[in-house]
């Protein structure tokens, strides 16, 4: 997957979809399942690291975490989620952030949150994309400064904020973004943002007329515990799966059933009699 087929298929109306990934199981599973994009997103901290917030997230882990993704993924495409802190601050600590993506884990592109009308966001976007690294935007709930927008919240439901997020879209536009993520966003406000921009928009908890769709695949498995966005729509309730799974393992060890015979290795007939003998000669 590049970046121009993305838009290609955007231009011919063809649904998009992208998906998270924070290890080769799934990475692997993502690209065989023909997933356009592969998101490494800083909810990697609150999905499989235990944070209570994308906050605390780091760079080391974000570039750990994304190089057992790229090694998964031979189709897709691979995005990096920069993490909070690891942009916007100096423009050239920025950019030497968003190479590390490409340079050191083999990221295909990068995410950046936030451009609501804040110049520096649009500063770092637009020094990002000067040095060749592609950028996808996000916009609307940004989880890293959910604090300031009051809250894990739907963004854009006055016509006031509506407009804001428009103009903030278009922006990541001319600043060079190749696509902008939508979350938490009222379906009209997507669907406008969506009909307006010429690069694609994902969409998470933004209704279905944006061009594509993307979900923590962890909520699509049900595989997060008890919270429950309600746009998350679990597709699959592997935590059944795997509770059934890890049950039966403990009963058949339990039991004696595991492992097997088969399961196990035999010794040859004239090593095992030697073997014994020697033991005997042992304790004589
Ligand atoms: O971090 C993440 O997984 C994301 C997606 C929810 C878009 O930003």
């Amino acid at each position: 997957m590049t970046i121009p087929e993305l838009l290609r298929r955007t231009e011919r109306g063809e649904k998009l979809t992208m998906l998270t990934a924070y290890d080769l199981p799934v990475a692997r599973l993502l690209d065989e399942a023909g997933v356009d994009v592969v998101l490494v997103g800083d909810s990697l901290g609150m999905v499989a690291l235990g944070y209570s917030a994308t906050v605390p997230v780091t760079m080391e882990e974000m570039l750990h975490h994304c190089k057992a993704v790229r090694r998964g993924v031979t189709r897709a495409l691979v995005v990096g989620d920069m993490p909070f802190m690891s942009f916007n601050i100096a423009v050239k600590e920025t950019v030497r952030n968003a190479g590390r993506f490409l340079k050191e884990a083999g990221c295909d592109a990068v995410k950046v949150e936030g451009g609501q009308g804040s110049e520096e966001s649009l500063q770092a976007v637009q020094a990002i994309v000067q040095a060749g690294i592609p950028v996808l935007g996000h916009l609307g709930l940004t989880p890293q400064t959910a604090g300031r927008l009051g809250g894990f919240k739907v963004q854009g439901k006055t016509a006031e904020t509506a407009v804001k997020l428009l103009e903030s879209a278009l922006e990541l536009e001319s600043a060079g973004c190749f696509g902008v993520v939508l979350e938490c966003v009222p379906t009209l406000v997507a669907q406008e943002i969506s009909r307006r921009l010429k690069i694609p928009t994902f969409g998470i908890g933004a209704g279905p007329h944006c061009d594509g769709q993307v979900l923590v695949t962890h909520d699509l498995l049900n595989l997060t515990g008890s919270f429950h966005p309600k746009f998350a729509r679990a597709f699959a309730r592997l935590d059944r799966e795997i509770l059934s799974a890890l049950s039966k393992f403990k009963k058949a060890v339990k039991q004696g059933t595991f492992p097997s015979a088969a399961e196990s290795t035999a010794m040859d007939p004239e090593q095992a009699k030697r073997f014994k003998e020697s033991l005997r000669g042992e304790r004589e």
